[in-house]
């Protein structure tokens, strides 16, 4: 029998959301290496030395260390979580200018490194960034994927669930667009076991239109809630992304809700933008069309352009 390739994973800031995305990886066990980098050489040593000291309890002996930029040659994946983050009642658009500059250094030595895997962001704002780490890199485009709204359709999935209380794992639904305040929830294409949403809504006095629309308001905003509570989110964000990894390494075809590189899809180009797309070991195989409303097309073409405001000054 041949050797299974080693998989590897190179973070990149080891902050809150990187360090809890490493936490996620080893007790999950998705790769065989894992590797820190962090600007803190201390930090991403600590981590390393705290996460190994765990590994006795976890399903997979993930191989973890400190590392390089060197590390990402042989990287399958690397995972971006570094930069500023949001204080309270800032929104992810008002990071662009410090992040977008720290991301031009980190892609570059990425690059350098002769990397030639998948980049995985999720420093905000995402969308922009991961526009221009597609930039920086030259990457094709199937091989550069931000969050997206994978985290708001997760928080959708949760909360829509309570509400029926139906399992979140069989609630199918979507959120769509900017990972912030324009993002849209995609109520046309929303079952539960196959049924619609709104038929339930029609069927059912306890339920309304009025709470489904304060739920949504609930998801778009819930990064708001929890940064005025604790000060930054990290778990849900770090969940997902090993999701992501997840699905990138095992080869799943996952439908998730990645921020992807559009081309025409939803009428809309040169843009990346959360929509439902199909993740495999290349990468983002295949960009799934919902056919949306009337309204929906409106807020999804709204939420484009303003990521399109916002990346005009800096790539045209
Ligand atoms: C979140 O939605 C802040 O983007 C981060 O949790």
């Amino acid at each position: 029998m041949g050797k299974e390739k080693v998989t590897r994973v190179v973070l990149i800031g080891a902050g809150f959301v990187g360090s809890s995305y490493a936490f996620a990886m080893l007790n999950q066990g998705i790769a065989d290496e894992f590797v820190i980098v962090d600007l803190n050489e201390n930090k991403a040593a600590g981590d390393a030395m705290d996460l190994n000291h765990g590994k006795a309890f976890a399903p997979h002996a993930t191989k973890t260390w400190h590392g390089t930029y060197a590390d990402c040659k042989d990287a399958d994946i690397v995972c971006i979580c570094a930069g500023a983050n949001q204080k309270p009642g800032e929104t992810r658009l008002q990071l662009v200018e410090k992040n977008l500059a720290i991301f031009k250094s980190m892609v570059t030595q990425v690059m350098e490194s002769g990397f030639d895997g998948i980049f995985l962001i999720a420093t905000n704002p995402v969308d922009i960034l991961t526009y221009a780490t597609w930039k920086y890199s030259g990457l094709p485009q199937q091989r550069v994927i931000g969050s997206g709204t994978t985290l708001d359709t997760a928080r959708f999935r949760f909360l829509l669930g309570e509400y029926f209380k139906v399992a979140p794992g069989n609630v199918h639904a979507h959120i769509i667009g900017e990972h912030g305040d324009t993002e849209l929830p995609v109520w046309s294409h929303a079952h539960i076991g196959g049924v619609p949403v709104h038929t339930l809504v029609e069927q059912r006095e306890e339920y309304s239109y009025e709470d489904l629309d304060h739920l949504f308001v609930n998801v778009r905003d819930a990064a708001y809630q929890i940064i005025e509570k604790k000060g930054a989110t990290y778990y849900g964000i770090a969940m997902s992304l090993a999701r992501i990894t997840r699905a990138i390494l095992r080869n799943e075809n996952a439908l998730l809700t990645v921020s992807a590189k559009l081309d025409g899809q939803y009428e809309t180009d040169d843009v990346y933008i959360g929509v439902p797309a199909i993740v495999n070991r290349g990468g983002i195989s295949n960009i799934l069309e919902l056919e949306l409303s009337e309204k929906e097309r409106g807020q999804f073409r709204h939420s484009a352009d303003v990521l399109k405001g916002i990346l005009a000054p800096h790539f045209s």
